[in-house]
């Protein structure tokens, strides 16, 4: 059969991997692709937002099943799209990546629903929201209500730091239309813990856990990234959270999502924070991780079409769901200077030394095909995965495969997962 996958980042790397290895796969597309996706798919120059283009391609092409990994078209209605010309697609419809799409439709679908949540109010209006800072505790969140690049976050210490975040999401509309609305709420302290479900309507079937680690900076130091590495599965999530959250979080937001006439199928990405009072769920996207894909679809043993498939047709519940009992993590390589200036074009040396290594992958982020070869082309250039039979281990060999590749400005972190081989160790 033919795939088209939807998006050009290291993610959508990832699942172009994990569809390589199906036996029922002939021929994947990717649109746009990127310089590492292209050694997997056809990448074709259709960016993400051309619905009636993908779906052009996809009918003259005769693709069977298009997979969506980014969250924009998502939330802007690919699904719909596809399904309206006939086409077989994986990912919630409009009405269901609303999950990630508004951050006061999730709140409010938590709270209708019993769902541990951190406490909050919605505005539309700044001067309410302004009213209401007044006699709130500090620190506190500010959530612009849309999508923005997963940045239209605040944590606020004071007052004076609210209302100038306030006026920030609200007029200046730093986040763009994405703060018309937005949500003010409890800030919550924890540890913070990914969960990624395969979902077909009404059943859940889990992935695993994974940790970011998302500060520039060795220590967590530095600016907010869209994350530096991380590692999976977290020694944080125990089987006694695992089991508070199938009954608290996961089934009740799968049900609630039914209930209300916005059956989700595809992938919901459950954002955790585990608190002195138990987990709670600091956010939902309708998608897979960006980088927790690098870290967990590498150990998927089932066939993901077999899995796509049943999300698709909602037989979830008869699908046996195998991961390779691994650990695994994930190194960013990139360039100096980002979250906020870095240059681009850099030559990368190296990347096939990654060929034929089993339990090594080097996942392509920003990137780009030229003459010269593959150059750098983003902040985040490369996700340079491995697996081992224990945290440490992966850590180790990711970090050892680092070194294969060379460009330069090359910037990485060297503490992903350290507290975890710490950990490891005392035992
Ligand atoms: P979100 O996009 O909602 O996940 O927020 C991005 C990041 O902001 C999270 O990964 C947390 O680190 C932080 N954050 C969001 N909401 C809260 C909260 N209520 N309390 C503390 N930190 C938060
Ligand atoms: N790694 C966080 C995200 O994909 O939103």
């Amino acid at each position: 059969m033919k795939v088209l996958i939807v998006g050009g980042g290291g993610r959508e790397h990832a699942i172009a991997e994990a569809v390589s290895r199906s036996s029922r796969v002939d021929k994947i597309y990717c649109a746009p692709g990127n310089g590492g996706i292209a050694e997997l798919a056809e990448c074709v120059p259709i960016t993400p937002m051309e619905f009636g283009k993908l779906t052009s391609f996809a009918k003259e092409k005769e693709i069977d099943l298009t997979i969506i990994g980014m969250d924009d078209p998502l939330v802007g209605g690919i699904v719909d799209a596809f399904e309206t010309e006939g086409l077989r697609v994986f990912g919630p419809r409009k009405n269901a990546a609303i999950l990630e799409g508004s951050k006061a439709f999730s709140k409010d679908l938590m709270k209708k629903y019993g769902i541990p949540t951190a406490s909050y109010e919605t505005f539309d209006d700044p001067k309410e929201a302004c009213k209401y800072l007044e006699t709130a505790k500090f620190p506190i969140v500010l959530k612009a209500d849309g999508l923005a690049l997963g940045k239209g976050v605040l944590i606020c210490q004071d007052l004076e730091e609210a209302l100038d975040g306030v006026r920030q999401i609200m007029e200046d509309k730093k986040f763009g239309d994405a703060g018309n609305h937005m949500v003010i709420e409890e800030f919550m302290t924890g540890r913070e813990v990914s969960v990624l479900s395969f979902v077909d309507g009404k059943t859940y079937r889990l992935m695993s856990s994974a940790q970011d680690h998302k500060r520039a900076g060795d220590g967590d130091t530095g600016l907010n990234t869209g994350g530096m590495g991380n590692f999976s599965p977290s020694p944080f999530y125990t089987e006694d959270i695992d089991r508070f959250c199938r009954e608290n979080i996961y089934s009740k937001t799968v049900e609630a999502m039914a209930k209300e006439g916005r059956e989700f199928k595809g992938v919901i990405f459950f954002g955790l924070m585990l608190t002195d009072e138990g987990p709670k769920v600091l956010e939902y996207n309708a998608r897979f991780g960006d980088p927790e894909a690098q870290v967990v679809l590498p150990r998927l043993k089932t066939d993901i079409i077999d899995v796509i498939d049943a999300c698709i047709d909602g037989t979830l519940d008869d699908l046996d769901l195998e991961f390779a009992d691994k650990a695994a993590v994930c190194v960013v390589l990139a360039s100096e200077g980002y979250p906020v200036k870095y240059e681009k074009g850099k030559l990368i040396k190296g990347l096939d030394k990654f060929r034929g290594k089993e339990g090594y992958y080097c996942f392509h982020a920003g990137t780009k095909l030229t003459d010269e070869g593959i150059v750098t082309n983003g902040g985040r250039v490369l996700g340079i995965t491995a697996l081992g039979d224990t945290l440490s281990e992966a850590r180790r060999r990711a970090y050892e495969a680092t070194e294969w590749v060379d460009f330069d400005n090359k910037y990485m972190r060297h503490d992903i997962g350290k507290a975890i081989d710490e950990m490891e160790e005392k035992k």
